[in-house]
């Protein structure tokens, strides 16, 4: 890993934090579902692959993949309305929806998601998030069920999460270096 390491300031998330916070998310998500038929876990590509893949692995009942993936609504002023770029291949009605988000920041692409898919009448849907800037949200009007960490307003790197498709194969969560990406 040392091609990326070095651009990384420092380490906020280090591989055993993320390992045994994500057993106790995958214990309370267990816990909060008393359901017989599986739940329809939906990743948000791509950041959150990694995060669904070690998560599932905790959650002790059965359950479907299934991914998405939607533009982002790009910079600026923009409306925030998000395009679809890849559909779920399920159908979700009358399922229990489990959304497996990398990293809530405005908290637009979430609040997207989540309207695009109540439009299809699940059972119910829930939101869990790896990551939550809560200082920098701008939608306040959704509620987060499961939230891996709180973190400051940094740009971060790692597990999933990437700066130009880079570095989504470190197994922390670092600050990326600022000279990186301030120009
Ligand atoms: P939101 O719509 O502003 O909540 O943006 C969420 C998306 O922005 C995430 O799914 C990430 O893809 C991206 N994002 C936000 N903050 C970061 C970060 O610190 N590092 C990497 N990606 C980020
Ligand atoms: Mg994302």
């Amino acid at each position: 890993m040392k091609e990326m390491e070095k651009d990384i300031d420092r380490i906020i998330i280090s591989e055993e934090e993320i390992k045994s916070r994500i057993c106790e998310l995958g214990q309370e998500i267990t816990s909060s579902y008393d359901i017989d038929e599986s739940l329809v876990m939906v990743c948000i590509l791509r950041g959150a692959a990694i995060f669904m893949a070690d998560l599932s692995r905790q959650i002790d009942m059965p359950v479907i993949f299934d991914f998405m993936d939607v533009s982002s609504y790009g910079t600026g002023t923009k409306s925030g309305v998000v395009r679809i770029i890849k559909d779920l291949e399920e159908n979700i009605e009358e399922r229990h929806v489990l959304i497996v988000e990398d990293i809530i920041d405005t908290g637009k692409t979430i609040k997207n998601v989540v309207d695009m898919l109540e439009t299809r009448k699940p059972a119910s849907i829930k939101i869990v998030t790896m990551l939550d800037k809560p200082e920098r949200r701008i939608v306040k009007q959704v509620e987060v069920d499961f939230n891996g960490f709180e973190i400051p307003n940094e740009f971060v790197v790692g597990y999933g999460l990437d700066f130009a498709e880079k570095y989504r194969n470190l197994p922390y969560i670092g600050v990326l270096k600022e000279e990186l990406y301030s120009d």
